[in-house]
């Protein structure tokens, strides 16, 4: 007898959420994320998954929504999220290893999703780590290109899909 998926909350986050954030972005990152980069781009791919990140791009208007289960939401399967930058809609989603292919990502991609609706949003763009290509695709988006997304620390890039979802 299989056991069924428990169910999954979809939280949005707020300030008292920013480490929870930084946990389950740096597990999705050195897990998930690993299987397509070498380990040194990894390293520093994760470094900047500290808490007081989420704070700031919140303060800038940033929204992020997680992916609780457990009796009392005490278990972070994801997060996503959504923000306004340079007159783009960008989101992004990650997703615990220990999580995967089970519609974690697809449903904090709808919360995403209906954020930039709300915020007036045609359509939304991602720039996709090589590895969660095929996931976007599954929920709508297309490819624009390839090329490399600066990492936050300014001293890497990686390899990246440009990717775009009319919405
Ligand atoms: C990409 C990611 C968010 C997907 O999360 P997920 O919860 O496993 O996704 P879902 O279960 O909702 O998958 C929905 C569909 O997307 C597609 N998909 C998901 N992961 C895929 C993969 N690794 N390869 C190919 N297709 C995939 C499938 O069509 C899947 O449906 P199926 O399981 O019925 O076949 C997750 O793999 C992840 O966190 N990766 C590492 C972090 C990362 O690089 N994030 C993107 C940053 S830009």
């Amino acid at each position: 007898m299989s056991v069924p998926a428990p169910p999954v909350y979809v939280h949005r986050a707020s300030a008292a959420d920013a480490g929870r954030l930084a946990a389950i972005h740096r597990e999705s990152i050195e897990t998930l994320g690993a299987q397509a980069y070498a380990p040194e781009l990894v390293a520093v791919w994760a470094r900047p998954c500290v808490p007081r990140r989420y704070l700031d791009q919140m303060e800038r208007g940033e929204r992020y929504f997680l992916a609780l289960a457990g009796a009392t939401g005490e278990e972070v399967l994801g997060f996503s999220s959504y923000r306004l930058e340079e007159g783009r809609h960008r989101t992004a989603v990650f997703v615990a290893a220990r999580a995967a292919r089970r519609g974690v990502g697809s449903t904090l991609f709808r919360a995403a999703e209906a954020e930039a609706r709300a915020a007036g949003a045609t359509e939304v763009h991602v720039d996709a780590s090589v590895g969660a290509v095929g996931f976007y695709r599954a929920v709508g988006f297309e490819e624009l290109g390839r090329g490399e997304h600066r990492l936050r620390d300014g001293r890497g890039a990686m390899a990246c899909v440009f990717m775009r979802k009319r919405l």
